[in-house]
């Protein structure tokens, strides 16, 4: 049961309401400190540095804790799912799900008749997988996924403009319909905005309105329009859930230190990003540790922002910097804001990235974005939610295999479909 786009926008543009209202997760400190519901407050249970919240990476219940056995990212875990065994096959039953999720439409009675064993079954799941009604069917998923479709209309200096809010996912549905590598999503240097006629299921090449140099979707304009914020910190945070499956923070030492209200558990100098108390030189102190550990985020965060730094509000590059800095003039953001002078860009410690071209690079080669790929189609089909605000993990043992067969694939997705579709999982109740 696909869930309603509006109410994940809601629920993603919810916490930032609150980011913006505290100047992020209780950066505001001050006043009002010792109030049980303030979200600074160490004692609330959800202030991410309090022990008890389950979003404290120090957390052993915290999903993106390393340490937690269904973290998607969790190198080891148990291989065999116990419970398996004690289902029983139903291909009629797995049928109906089936083409729900893959054509939009209930089987007819040809196809519930056809259907009697598993090769019958495969070979009807392949017919669905090369369905005209399957492009719209995954570009939905995508829609999901990525919280876009439809159009957004922005003022960009006293100019309404409409950008497509659809370009991405429909980028991202080709992919899977033509059989490419999902590590496209952020290399592709051509055609990366497409167009569906959903009644043939047949995909038009095109290029993105006003852009030259595309990076995948990294730099999508309705993406970068629609996460348009201080700092380009929504932008960098949509391309961590969307496409590594976890909220930040991202990176984890394996020596974590103690400091203020609670642990610094990034690999990054803590010095390597700005802060201190002169505002001169620190408009923003990512340094703060008072009520929550700042850099456990900002240390990965700060190093991408700066390469999303340049688009403005209706998503197209300029020249120079764009965004703001939330204090209380709101001036444009400086380099030195993010980054001490020395810094640069970096998806992760030790991955360098100088340009959207590099951080495309190395997010293609990250694992976790190969296995953000596979847990969400499996999240898909199994009917869960969202992997990262409902926390619908998928445990290791269940996609272990499936992620290895998807990159020794070559990154490509509909095979993967195939063989979820086709698993024990789905087919047995
Ligand atoms: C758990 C991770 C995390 C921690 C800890 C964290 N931040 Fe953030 N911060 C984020 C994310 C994610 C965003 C982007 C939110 C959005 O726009 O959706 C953000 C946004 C911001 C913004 C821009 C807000 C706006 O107006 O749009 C500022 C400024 C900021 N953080 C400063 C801080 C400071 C200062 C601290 C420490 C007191 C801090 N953050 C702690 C993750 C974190």
């Amino acid at each position: 049961m696909r869930k309603n786009i509006l109410s994940k926008l809601v629920a993603f543009t919810g916490v930032v309401a609150v980011a913006s209202t505290l100047g992020c997760l209780g950066g505001g400190g001050g006043g009002g400190g010792g109030n049980p519901s303030n979200p600074s407050n160490p004692s609330n249970p959800s202030n991410p540095s309090n022990p008890s919240n389950p979003s404290n990476p120090s957390n052993p219940s915290n999903p993106t804790n390393p340490s937690n056995p269904t973290n998607p990212t969790q190198p080891t875990g148990p291989t065999e799912d116990p419970n398996l065994a004690a289902r029983v096959i139903d291909y009629s039953q797995a049928l109906r799900t089936a083409a729900l999720k893959l054509t939009g439409a209930l089987p007819t009675m040809a196809e519930i008749n056809g259907v009697t064993d598993a090769a019958t079954y495969s070979a009807q799941i392949d017919k669905y997988l090369a369905d005209p009604r399957f492009a719209s069917q995954v570009r939905m998923y995508f829609r999901d996924m990525m919280k876009m479709g439809g159009s957004l209309q922005v003022n960009a200096n006293n100019q309404m403009v409409t950008v497509s809010l659809d370009t991405a996912p429909t980028f991202a549905a080709r992919l899977v319909v033509d059989g490419k590598p999902m590590t496209d999503l952020f290399t592709a240097t051509a055609n990366t905005c497409p167009t569906l006629n959903e009644a043939t299921g047949a995909f038009t090449d095109g290029t993105c309105a006003g852009q030259t140099n595309p990076v995948g979707v990294l730099n999508d304009p309705g993406a970068m329009a629609h996460m348009y914020s201080n700092m380009a910190f929504r932008r960098v945070r949509w391309l961590q859930e969307t496409f590594v499956c976890t909220k930040f923070p991202a990176e984890y030492s394996a020596t974590p230190v103690a400091m203020g209200a609670g642990q610094y558990v990034s690999p990054w100098p803590f010095t390597s990003i700005t802060g201190g108390t002169d505002a001169t030189v620190a408009p923003i102190n990512f340094h703060d540790t008072s009520s929550v550990v700042c850099a456990n985020c900002h240390s990965t965060m700060n190093h991408i922002a700066p390469l999303f730094a340049n688009f403005d509000v209706a998503g197209r590059l300029q020249t120079t910097i764009q965004v703001k800095t939330p204090t209380p003039t709101n001036p444009t953001t400086k380099l030195t804001d993010w980054l001490p002078a020395g810094q640069t860009t970096a998806w992760r410690f030790n991955k360098p990235a100088a340009t959207l071209t590099d951080l495309g690079a190395a997010m293609a080669a990250d694992p976790d974005t190969a296995s953000c790929q596979v847990a969400r189609a499996w999240n898909w089909a199994m009917g869960k939610t969202d992997i990262v605000n409902d926390l619908a993990v998928v445990p290791t043992m269940v996609i272990d295999s499936l992620v290895q067969q998807y990159k020794a694939g070559g990154y490509k997705l509909k095979p993967t479909l195939k063989a979820i579709f086709t698993s024990d999982d789905f087919v047995k109740f």
